[in-house]
């Protein structure tokens, strides 16, 4: 999903209502830069083809003149409701944050009326970056979480809750410095969700201003999760470790949804705040939405996999015979900028190596080093962007790889899922080269390409 011009930025209000997707987007119409914000919105029978709808919200009300800022969506006595952030900057440019809702007035669900804001201000010790409040509900009553900024200039994530959607109470801060052991968490924390997933409540989002630890969080802006549990008579989340959810170069606020078969349901904004010199803007609009994911904890980890509905998209294929790969052996073809690869390697031995969207001097190179279980993905050869990003895998000698490669989009998920890298790229062609190679030796038991 792409603007039809200006600037995307955010999926907001995911939801499926009346068996319909909805997605909506924080939207710049007038410039490839941020600005006042609109909501966009694109609705979907599967996932898959999406239809940009009216525009649902703009910034044009006393309280959210300077931004319909992120947020979410849901379903009160059967009416879909929006619940975003109204951003006003006031005469002194003082940042105002309120959080409102608003609701369609039309059975095609295209107009929306604004309702006013129903958390007016931030809470005693917190400032005015006050934002994205993320609604769900549990044993009948309705909680969000918000990203905020202490008095500190730390970031936190604040829990309320509400018998009706509309008088909130403050309850207490549950993620951030200083709390349930965490130090060091960032000066602001954006986009927060939280959501069961398989016994467990996992909350993910973006704090603002971490350090690297490792090979987790080299982006200028960085994403990820805990698992753990939330107590909600105590109001006491207790969790594991921050991991990275998207391991790749741009990937931020990801929102979930709980889907009507019970799948959970992620879109993520391809992009990174203050990253927006990207060769589109030639053509006035930049950024675009992942596609659609279900998330999965297996062995205490979030797994994201591609919806089964792209498959619908494959429309001819290119499949290779199982063979081995010795040194100096390759396997490679050229082909449009826009299919999916599936790959399946055993016995691997040396470094397996995949070299994507190669045009001339120009590629992407993705490798898995079996002797050190290190998986890579190096943008440093490639024609706009840069740097490289890895990772630790827990198999040493098979790797599985399926590779979403849209024109400039780049999303490799590994392992079904284990990690994903997502990122863009820009080939000068729109046909590239790839090649598969192998330093020592591996099985190449799968290889096919499903051109789109
Ligand atoms: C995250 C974010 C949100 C905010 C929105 C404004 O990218 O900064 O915190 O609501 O974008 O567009």
């Amino acid at each position: 999903m792409t603007p039809p011009a200006g600037l995307l930025n955010d999926p907001n209000g995911f939801i499926q209502f009346d068996g319909q997707y909805h997605l909506f987007y924080q939207w710049h119409p007038f410039a490839c830069q941020h600005g006042s914000k609109f909501w966009a919105h694109c609705t979907s029978d599967d996932l898959i083809h999406w239809e940009l709808k009216p525009t649902a919200l703009a910034p044009d009300a006393s309280y959210d003149k300077n931004g319909c800022y992120s947020g979410s969506a849901f379903v009160l006595n059967d009416e879909l409701h929006l619940f975003y952030t109204g951003n006003l900057k006031d005469e002194a440019n003082q940042r105002i944050s309120t959080q409102c809702l608003a609701k369609p007035i039309d059975s095609k669900l295209e107009s929306y009326e604004k309702l006013g804001p129903v958390i007016g201000g931030q809470p005693e010790g917190y400032t005015a970056h006050f934002r994205d409040p993320k609604i769900w509900q549990h044993d009948e009553r309705w909680y969000c979480v918000l990203g905020a900024q202490t008095e500190q200039l730390t970031g936190q994530v604040l829990l309320y809750s509400s018998d009706d959607a509309k008088q909130w109470q403050y309850l207490a801060p549950i993620v951030g410095d200083g709390i349930n052991g965490l130090t060091e968490f960032g000066y602001m924390f954006e986009c927060p969700d939280l959501f069961a997933l398989d016994g467990q409540d996992v909350l993910i989002g973006c704090p603002q201003g971490i350090q690297p630890q490792g090979m987790n969080f080299h982006n200028r802006h960085n994403n990820g999760y805990f698992v753990g549990q939330l107590d909600y008579a105590t109001t006491q989340y207790t969790h594991g470790e921050f991991l990275p959810l998207d391991r790749g170069f741009e990937f931020y606020a990801p929102q979930t949804t709980l889907a009507d078969d019970g799948r959970r349901l992620l879109s993520a904004w391809l992009g990174i705040p203050d990253e927006d010199d990207q060769p589109t803007v030639e053509h006035n609009w930049i950024h675009a939405l992942s596609l659609v994911r279900s998330l999965h904890l297996v062995d205490g980890k979030v797994q994201q996999r591609p919806v089964e509905e792209h498959k619908q998209l494959r429309c001819s294929q290119q499949q290779w015979a199982e063979q081995s790969l010795n040194a100096q052996q390759s396997l490679s073809f050229s082909s449009e900028n826009c299919f999916e690869l599936a790959l399946k390697a055993e016995q691997i031995d040396g470094v397996l190596s995949l070299r994507l969207a190669e045009v001339g001097e120009h590629f992407v190179e993705i490798s898995f080093d079996s002797a050190t279980g290190v998986f890579k993905v190096d943008r440093s050869h490639a024609l706009y962007q840069d740097g490289s990003r890895e990772c630790l895998l827990s198999t040493r000698d098979s790797l599985e790889l399926q590779i979403f490669f849209d024109r400039s989009i780049l999303e490799i998920f590994v392992n079904n899922g284990e990690e994903v890298f997502s990122g863009r790229v820009f080939p000068a062609q729109a046909v590239s080269n790839t090649t598969v190679t192998s330093t020592k030796s591996c099985i190449i038991k799968e290889l096919i390409r499903y051109d789109y």
